[in-house]
């Protein structure tokens, strides 16, 4: 059948292909030590100087589940403008590679270098805006995106990350995926004071003497996978990283059963605990936005 009978056949098939974007792989981006693919999202509209927004897939799926999972998102692009890059692992049972102090450490190689040379091609090729660069993702990639905010706080303006672990807690273990690491920390048995978290964030990139990007967190109560303990962890690295205290809690937001943590002025830091909720946490593309400053 030729491609207009198609389309025409087909009213649902014109929406979803003609009038918005596609979701296509980019071959060539540039450094990729992780060997990792790229995939991009670019509006039809596009703003001017757009933000990017790296969207970090979790184990046992591919970018396009993703993709597919977090529907609010490509949306949002349609209506702002800013530009999606979701980058795909494949190795390790598609888990980000959290463990190695390559991955671990500012410019020093693997999946995380890999993400900030897609970040860099897309400011390049879309002219984007290079102070509104952010990620989200969940489990594997939630604790990507906080090895981004550790790693290369000079590429990302604010991350979020729903259900995952804090930054460091696999360093050293035999790999990432629920198959290949140490269960310590999944199993929340990986407790340590908030210096030492702290301390690992800043091995991230020793000398490094900036700040590091705004960081909100989500994990439900009920989660089997990532026990909620991390979430305890990850409060006390970031609260001492940002050097912050709890400022207020406000049950039931965004949402029944949400419980959400204001830490200092609120830019810096913010938790989410939600009853009840397993791993992992869908996705509230809204907050995750209003969290990036860019709604
Ligand atoms: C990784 O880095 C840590 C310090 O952060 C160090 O103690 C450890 O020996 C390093 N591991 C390897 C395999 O180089
Ligand atoms: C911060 O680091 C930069 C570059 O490494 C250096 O030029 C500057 O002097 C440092 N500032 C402080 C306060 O240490």
């Amino acid at each position: 059948m030729k491609i207009s009978t198609l389309l025409l056949a087909n009213p649902a098939f014109i929406t979803a292909t003609v009038f918005a974007a596609t979701l296509r792989p980019v071959p060539d981006f540039g450094d990729n030590p992780g060997n990792n693919q790229m995939l991009i999202y670019v509006p039809d509209q596009l703003a001017p100087n757009p933000a990017v927004i790296v969207a970090l897939h979790g184990c046992l799926e591919p970018a396009l589940t993703y993709y597919l999972e977090v529907k609010d998102l490509p949306p949002a692009s349609d209506k702002h403008g800013f530009i999606i890059i979701y980058p795909d692992t494949q190795k390790d049972s598609h888990c980000w590679d959290v463990a190695t102090n390559k991955s671990l450490t500012h410019n020093k190689g693997s999946d995380s270098l890999s993400i900030v040379s897609m970040v860099k091609y897309a400011i390049a090729k879309y002219n984007a805006d290079p102070s509104k660069v952010f990620a989200i993702g969940s489990s594997s990639g939630a604790m990507m995106s906080q090895v981004l905010a550790a790693a290369y706080p000079d590429v990302f303006s604010a991350v979020s990350a729903y259900s995952g672990l804090p930054y460091g807690c696999l360093r050293g273990s035999p790999g990432s995926s629920p198959f290949t690491s140490d269960p310590a920390c999944s199993k929340g048995e990986v407790r340590k004071s908030g210096v030492e978290w702290a301390t690992e964030v800043r091995s991230a990139w020793p000398g490094y003497n900036g700040s590091y990007p705004p960081v909100q967190i989500w994990h439900g109560t009920a989660d089997q996978v990532l026990d909620p303990q991390n979430l305890q962890e990850e409060i006390k690295q970031w609260t001492t990283v940002f050097e912050v205290q709890l400022t207020q809690k406000r049950k039931d937001d965004p949402s029944d059963g949400y419980t959400r943590s204001i830490y200092g002025d609120g830019t810096q830091f913010e938790s989410y605990l939600a009853e009840g909720v397993g791993h992992v946490v869908p996705t509230q593309v809204q907050e995750t936005l209003r969290w990036f400053g860019l709604f």
